[in-house]
């Protein structure tokens, strides 16, 4: 009898917060993500996704052909990426492109994240891409309390680093390593006190994959153990210190009183995949399923290249020479949510969605008992 009066309480609830979304015209969904980085977060970045241009190489096969009804999108991969399966647990379709008109009030977030993206050059013009949308929002929404309880609400997810890394490995840079992995770093955490003084609470951070280790690299450095090592000491270097700097933010509770943070660590779960890939389904991860050469490490896709590509993309973990597989993608989203795979510290990207999880679950169990 309890458990049956506490059910329809809970129900109660369930129909009253169901009720409040109605009456306010929230989204179907409240909440909110962004997306800012390079080609591993990049949902396309041009405004015409029917009709492409054929030579922007992600925008034909093989790229997509996994999935979106076997057509490309824009995405560097052959199917979904990790933005597209953490927006999926989220409950949402998709997160648009800020260049895309799928969505032209942005609804529910939108990318920012471009392929070849710095954290040096690149990032803060992808904040002031996020000032238009804010501006956006405000003009569409009328109501700056609600726009900044969006704003606050909203996880702002980050991938970026990697071509800093590559960029100063292929140029000669006066600066010793460790300077510039600091360099790098600073940039990231410059970026995000930016972003939180426009209104953004809560981040969820990649670090950098063991550079080392990718098909790209391994080929345009002629698999030289000099150049491998160089990089892969960078990406580990990265991984120390980027927690570090953004625990000082968060210490710095008179200037930061909201923030809050996760690191994804992909450098120790792509690692992993590596050295025991049969527990991830894995059978090839060291080359890439699509590309040229020995390592298949560029001009996948590109129409005035030669390239191969691989029969079953599921048995590969990078689809290109930089870029997952939309299998492994999977695996990675599913890692960088739940803090128990201990891969994401100190939250799961989940803890920072509860309301909507404790919604779906209820919904999940009103239906299972009728
Ligand atoms: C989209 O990506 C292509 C290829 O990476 C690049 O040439 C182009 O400048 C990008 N466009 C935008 C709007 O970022
Ligand atoms: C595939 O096409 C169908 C019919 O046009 C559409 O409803 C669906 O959303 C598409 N799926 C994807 C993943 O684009
Ligand atoms: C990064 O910034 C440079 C300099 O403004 C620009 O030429 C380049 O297209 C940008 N790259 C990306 C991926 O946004
Ligand atoms: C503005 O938004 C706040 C927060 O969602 C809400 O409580 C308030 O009623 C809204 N004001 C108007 C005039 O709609
Ligand atoms: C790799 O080898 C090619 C051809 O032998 C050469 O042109 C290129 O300079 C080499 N690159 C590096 C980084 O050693
Ligand atoms: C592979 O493709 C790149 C272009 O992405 C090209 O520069 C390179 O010469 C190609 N390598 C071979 C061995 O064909
Ligand atoms: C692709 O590989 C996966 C994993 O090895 C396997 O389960 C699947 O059956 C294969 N698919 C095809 C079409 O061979």
């Amino acid at each position: 009898m309890t458990s049956l009066a506490y059910s329809f309480f809970i129900l109660s609830l369930f129909f009253a917060t169901l009720l409040n979304l109605v009456c306010s015209q929230l989204p179907d969904v409240d909440e909110y993500l962004f997306f800012f980085g390079d080609g591993l977060y990049e949902v396309g970045n041009t405004t015409n996704i029917i009709n492409p241009d054929k030579y922007l190489r992600t925008y034909h096969a093989p790229y997509g052909t996994n999935f979106f009804n076997h057509s490309a999108t824009g995405r560097y991969s052959d199917g979904r990426i990790v933005p597209d399966f953490v927006a999926e647990k989220v409950g949402l379709k998709f997160i648009a492109s800020f260049q895309s008109e799928d969505d032209p009030y942005f609804t529910n977030g939108a990318s920012f994240a471009s392929e070849g993206a710095t954290a040096l050059v690149n990032f803060t013009g992808q904040v002031e891409l996020f000032k238009e949308v804010k501006e956006i929002w405000r003009e569409h929404i009328k109501n700056d309390t609600e726009v900044y309880r969006r704003l606050h609400k909203a996880v702002y997810f980050i991938s970026i680093g990697a071509q800093d890394y590559i960029n100063f490995a292929a140029s000669a840079w006066r600066i010793s390593e460790p300077t510039f992995v600091d360099r790098v770093v600073n940039s990231i955490s410059d970026a995000i006190k930016n972003l939180y003084d426009l209104g953004a609470w809560t981040f969820a951070v990649q670090n950098v994959v063991k550079l080392g280790s990718i098909p790209y690299v391994r080929q345009i450095f002629n698999d030289s153990k000099r150049f491998r090592e160089m990089l892969s000491i960078m990406a580990q270097a990265h991984k120390g210190v980027l927690p570090e700097k953004l625990e000082a933010i968060k210490k710095n509770t008179d200037k930061y009183p909201e923030f809050e943070y996760t690191v994804f660590d992909i450098y120790t779960a792509m690692d992993t995949m590596i050295d025991v890939p049969q527990d991830y389904g894995f059978k090839v991860v060291d080359i890439a399923c699509c590309g040229n050469s020995t390592y298949r490490g560029q001009a996948c896709g590109y129409l005035d290249y030669e390239f191969c590509v691989c029969g079953n993309k599921t048995e590969y973990l990078f689809f290109d020479g930089t870029h997952n597989t939309d299998a492994a993608n999977g695996q990675l989203a599913e890692l960088m949510w739940d803090k128990k795979y201990g891969f994401v510290s100190p939250y799961g990207v989940k803890d920072f969605f509860l309301n909507t999880i404790a919604i779906q679950t209820l919904l999940t169990e009103a239906a299972a008992s009728g």
